[in-house]
C-alpha cells in the first residue's frame, strides 16, 4: 500500500489501563483478580506492539492520585506489582524490550520494589527493540515541578527557562511525545497522565475495560489512528510539533 502524504505514522502509544476494578466486580470477583487480569492484557497487548515493532510504548500503572484509594487496595497493587516485575521482566528483556519506570521520586515507594525497578532498568537497558515506559507513583503536574527543580537546582536562569529546557527534564527525555493516547473503561479525561507530552497527542477513548482490550481492539485504534490528520495547528499536514 502507499502510504499517502499526509497520513499518520504512530511511533509512541500510550495507555490509561483502566476498568480492572469494574470488570471483577461485574464477575463477583475482587478488585485484585481485575488487576491480576490486567496484567495479562497488558502483556498480550506488548507482544502485539512488538510483533508491529512499535517503539516505545508508556503504559499508566499507578497514579499518585491512586494513593487515595483504601490501603489494602495500595497495598495489593505494590505487592503485585512486585511480584509481577520479579515474575515477567525477564520474559520482556527476553524480547528485546528496554523498560523504564517514570514516576516521582518522593519516597513513597518501597525500597525493595524501588530497587526491582532499577535492576529493571538496568537489566535491559542495551534492549532496542521496544521502549515500554511504566509511569508508577505517576503524576503529569508533579514531573513538570520536578523538571523546573531540577533547572533550579542546576543554576538554570528560571526567568528564561523555554519549553525544550523543562522537556529535557523530563522523567524519560529521551522518549519522543506520544502520537496516541489509548484509555479503555469509557471514562473521557486524562487522569494526571503525560499532561506536558500530549498536547498534541491523538486522543481514543474506548468503552472496553482494560482486562477486556484485546489485540484486535489494538489493530482498530492503530488504523483509526492512521486516518487521522495532525495539523499541530497548521494547515493540512504542512507542520509538525517542533519539541
Ligand atoms: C485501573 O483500574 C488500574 C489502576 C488504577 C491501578 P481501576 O482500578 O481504576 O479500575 P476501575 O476504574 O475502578 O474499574
Ligand atoms: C488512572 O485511572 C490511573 C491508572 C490507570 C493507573 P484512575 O481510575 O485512577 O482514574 P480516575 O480516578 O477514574 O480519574
Ligand atoms: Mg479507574
Amino acid at each position: 500500500m502507499v502510504m499517502e502524504m499526509n497520513e499518520a505514522t504512530c511511533d509512541h502509544i500510550a495507555f490509561v489501563m483502566d476498568g480492572n476494578g469494574r470488570w471483577a466486580t461485574q464477575k463477583g470477583l475482587p478488585r485484585s483478580k481485575g488487576h491480576e487480569a490486567g496484567a495479562d492484557a497488558l502483556f498480550e497487548i506488548l507482544d502485539a506492539l512488538h510483533q508491529l515493532k512499535m517503539k516505545w510504548v508508556t503504559v499508566y500503572g499507578f497514579s499518585t492520585e491512586n494513593w487515595n484509594r483504601p490501603e489494602d487496595e495500595t497495598d495489593q497493587l505494590f505487592d503485585f506489582s512486585s511480584q509481577l516485575i520479579l515474575n515477567r521482566r525477564n520474559e520482556l528483556i527476553e524480547k528485546g524490550v528496554r523498560v523504564y519506570f517514570a514516576g516521582s521520586n518522593d519516597g513513597r515507594i518501597p525500597k525493595a520494589l524501588s530497587d526491582e525497578m532499577k535492576k529493571t532498568q538496568e537489566l535491559s537497558a542495551k534492549n532496542t527493540d521496544t521502549n515500554l515506559i511504566v509511569a508508577f507513583n505517576y503524576g503529569g503536574r508533579n514531573e513538570v515541578v520536578d523538571a523546573v527543580r531540577q533547572l533550579a537546582s542546576n543554576g538554570t536562569d528560571l526567568a528564561n527557562i523555554s519549553e525544550a529546557d523543562i522537556s529535557s527534564y523530563l522523567y524519560v527525555p529521551e522518549a519522543p511525545y506520544p502520537d496516541l493516547v489509548v484509555r479503555t473503561s469509557g471514562e473521557c479525561r486524562i487522569s494526571n497522565f503525560l499532561i506536558w507530552q500530549i498536547a498534541y497527542s491523538e486522543l481514543k477513548f474506548l468503552d472496553v475495560l482494560w482486562p477486556d482490550f484485546t489485540p484486535e481492539h489494538l489493530h482498530e485504534v492503530l488504523a483509526e489512528y492512521e486516518q487521522r490528520e495532525r495539523r499541530y495547528g497548521g494547515l493540512n499536514g504542512e507542520s509538525s510539533e517542533t519539541l
